[in-house]
């Protein structure tokens, strides 16, 4: 019979890599928490026509890449691209916006109909923050902080922050005119990507990777040069916040992002390590968003950091993300099965991770299945034990002796020696015993 495989660019996480993104998820839960970000969840599934109208009509997302079907009543639907419009009509349609400031992350699936390739799939996952209500550069260099923060939590090194503004739509408009003018007296060189931008969105011609293309690029004009008063104050005001920080940054003047719905400030953090998909997080300030799904006029600014990279950032920056069992619990007879059980529960209760062996099996086998679960000790539980009232704690990846604990002593006897050995593991937030 055929295999039923997943969908191309769609992929399983298995059990031994979910770790890293547990790990993950749990640093941006406690990063948003530092910064006072509350969670938002949404619907995968949202009207195409929200899609259509805030991400942009000429947009790559919008017209190649949705997937957009009919539901049975004959509603276009479309499976969420990104999660910024999602929030911001989940906020509008709830008021959250009213006379309030909020600060939202979320996290969860996105889907775009690309090319796959590495670092870039058809599903794939965002962490999100979006600050709506504020309109000075402090909140757009907040946010940056706080993705700053998610590398730096997890020993991420090398990735290197991009900014700069696209300005007023005004004063973008206005831009859009000198460049279109100036792509079109060097026509000639431009590939046939370029030509068909130039008709709908100069401005991400830009954005080409062809090396053909960058010395036409370099020596087109640069919005900074045309940036209102305005967008200039509040981009000078995000580099003085930047500098304060100590927080470096490069201002790359090509950087003008896939989404229409950016005003002023846009950055991106980018890895040279991730090869061609180096954008790991990407966001700006999009100003008009909220109004234009029906909101009042309400400034806004946020960003989403692509979990798949940054995963693979976790791997190659060599850190040990996965969770083991601080024990596993190996028995020989029934009573001390069942007392095992017992033990086990109460080492839980008390914050440690204990790896049951369930099953039976001879000593060996056991021990076996105790070292492939990466356990750093095997507790023994066999007939003479139970006589004692005693179990041993054997070390599994040290040549320390094995050592007769007291039922009632296990926890300090495991915590004592776990903490001494538990270094580059991954250990939950919370241990009571150990902290
Ligand atoms: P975006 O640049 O389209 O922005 O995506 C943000 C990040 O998601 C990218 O930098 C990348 O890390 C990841 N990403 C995007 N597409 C893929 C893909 N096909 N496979 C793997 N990773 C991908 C947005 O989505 C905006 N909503 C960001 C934002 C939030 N702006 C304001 N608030």
């Amino acid at each position: 019979m055929e295999l039923i495989q997943a969908v191309r660019g769609m992929n399983d996480i298995l059990p031994g890599a979910v770790e890293a993104w547990q790990r993950l998820e749990d640093v941006i839960r406690e990063v948003m928490a530092e910064y006072a970000y509350q969670e938002i969840r949404i619907p995968i599934l949202e009207r195409t026509t929200l899609f259509a109208r805030s991400i942009g009509e000429q947009t790559d997302i919008v017209e190649k890449e949705m997937y957009t079907f009919d539901d049975r009543n004959g509603d276009s639907l479309t499976l969420r691209p990104e999660g910024t419009v999602g929030c911001v009509r989940a906020g509008v349609q709830h008021g959250l916006f009213h006379n309030r400031q909020v600060r939202l992350w979320y996290l969860g699936p996105m889907f775009r109909h690309e090319r796959p390739q590495k670092g870039r799939y058809r599903q794939f996952h965002q962490f999100g923050a979006e600050a709506i209500g504020w309109d000075g550069p402090d909140v757009d260099a907040e946010l940056i902080f706080t993705a700053g923060r998610v590398f730096h939590v997890l020993n991420i090194e090398g990735v290197e922050l991009e900014i700069n503004s696209l300005g007023s739509p005004d004063a973008r408009a206005k831009y859009h005119t000198y460049l279109v003018d100036y792509f079109e007296s060097r026509r000639d060189e431009l590939d046939a990507d370029s030509l068909k931008r130039l008709q709908r969105n100069p401005l991400r011609i830009l954005d080409s990777k062809n090396p053909e293309m960058q010395s036409v690029i370099e020596q087109a004009p640069v919005l900074i040069d045309h940036l209102d008063d305005e967008s200039l104050r509040h981009f000078e005001g995000l580099c003085h916040c930047l500098d304060d920080a100590g927080v470096p940054y490069r201002i790359n003047h090509r950087l003008v992002r896939g989404l229409d719905y950016y005003t002023r400030t846009v950055f991106e953090w980018v890895s040279g390590a991730l090869g061609a998909q180096s954008a790991v997080c990407a966001g700006g300030r999009y100003d008009r968003l909220v109004e234009q799904l029906g909101g009042r006029p309400t400034p806004a600014a946020g960003y989403a950091l692509g979990l798949e990279r940054l995963v693979e950032l976790m791997r190659l920056s060599a850190g040990d993300h996965r969770s083991v069992p601080d024990a596993y619990f190996v028995t020989v007879g029934e009573a001390a099965e069942l007392r095992a059980v017992q033990l086990a529960e109460s080492l839980r209760d008390q914050g440690f991770r204990i790896q049951s062996n369930c099953g039976g099996g001879s000593l060996k086998s056991q021990m076996k299945r105790g070292d492939q679960s990466g356990a750093g000790f095997a507790i023994l539980l066999g007939e003479r034990e139970m006589q004692q009232g005693v179990v041993s704690i054997k070390p599994l990846r040290s040549d320390a002796q094995q050592e007769l604990v007291a039922f009632d002593q296990i926890a300090t006897a495991l915590g004592t020696r776990v903490s001494q050995c538990g270094e580059g593991r991954v250990r939950s937030t919370k241990h009571p015993v150990r902290e």
